[in-house]
């Protein structure tokens, strides 16, 4: 299976900054192995207003792909500061980022949200990245289990959802424990791996092995160029999704290597 390695950049690196960015990313392109054959998908979210800008220069950039952080669910309308999945995709994003956790926590956004959310990112052809994961308090509860089921059964419940998947639409799952997003403090591989193992089966449960197999599970919270191979090397893990350190070029390309 395909590696992946998403980048987030969050409320970080407005246009003239992610220029920056991926002129740095050019220059040591030719020298890198990340893009020869082989190499993992190379996914960045950046802001929404910096899609345009990341847009063009990827144009040189093949191996990378485009996504955005947040949609609305519904197509247009009278919602004062979203943006739509196909507008999104007008704007030359192919993937989305669904149930972040900070969506989830800051913005109040719940499981019914998400499903809404995955089926609008399905709707317009974008290929979704639907992240999970507990809190510090439920896996000290012993509940990580039971919380990933929850997040889990609300969106893939939902039969339109699953037939898409079922009948090959592309869908991809991030496993962030919240207590490990941002903090420094990172899951081990073993910790990544029994998560994983739990996801997995329940994709299972609800497409099928044919479907759950063709669905990468990536890991994220904290992720390092020093931990990055470590996470990438544990059973299950299909790659990574990185927040702080996708946000500089040397940092995100060293977790690219990491990924071969
Ligand atoms: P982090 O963020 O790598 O900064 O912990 C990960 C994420 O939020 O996806």
């Amino acid at each position: 299976m395909k590696r992946y390695v998403a980048g987030n950049w969050k409320m970080n690196h407005g246009p003239a900054e992610t220029e920056r960015f991926f002129r740095e990313v050019a220059t040591r392109a030719s020298e890198e192995t990340p893009f020869r054959e082989g190499a993992p998908v190379l996914i960045l979210f950046p802001p929404a207003l910096s899609l345009a800008a990341a847009r063009d220069a990827m144009r040189e950039l093949p191996s990378f792909a485009l996504g955005v952080q947040s949609v609305h669910a519904e197509k247009s309308g009278a919602y004062t500061g979203e943006i739509s999945a196909e507008m999104a995709s007008e704007a030359g994003a192919r993937y989305a980022l669904v149930g972040h956790s900070e969506r989830r926590h800051l913005f109040g956004e719940t499981d019914d949200d998400t499903r809404r959310k995955i089926s609008a990112v399905q709707r317009a052809g974008l290929t979704p990245i639907f992240c999970v994961g507990e809190r510090i308090e439920e896996r000290k509860g012993g509940r990580l289990e039971e919380v990933l089921l929850r997040q889990i059964d609300a969106v893939l419940a939902d039969e339109t959802v699953a037939e898409r998947i079922g009948s090959g639409s592309q869908f991809l799952v991030a496993y962030e424990p919240v207590w490990a997003i941002g903090t420094g403090e990172t899951a081990t591989p073993a910790d990544a791996t029994e998560a994983h193992r739990i996801i997995r089966g329940r994709l299972v449960d609800w497409v099928g092995e044919k479907g759950a197999r063709g669905i990468p599970i990536l890991y994220g919270g904290s992720v390092t160029p020093e931990n990055a191979s470590d996470l990438l090397a544990a059973p299950e893990v299909a790659g990574v999704l990185v927040g702080g350190a996708s946000l500089r070029p040397d940092s995100f390309l060293s977790i690219a290597r990491a990924a071969r």
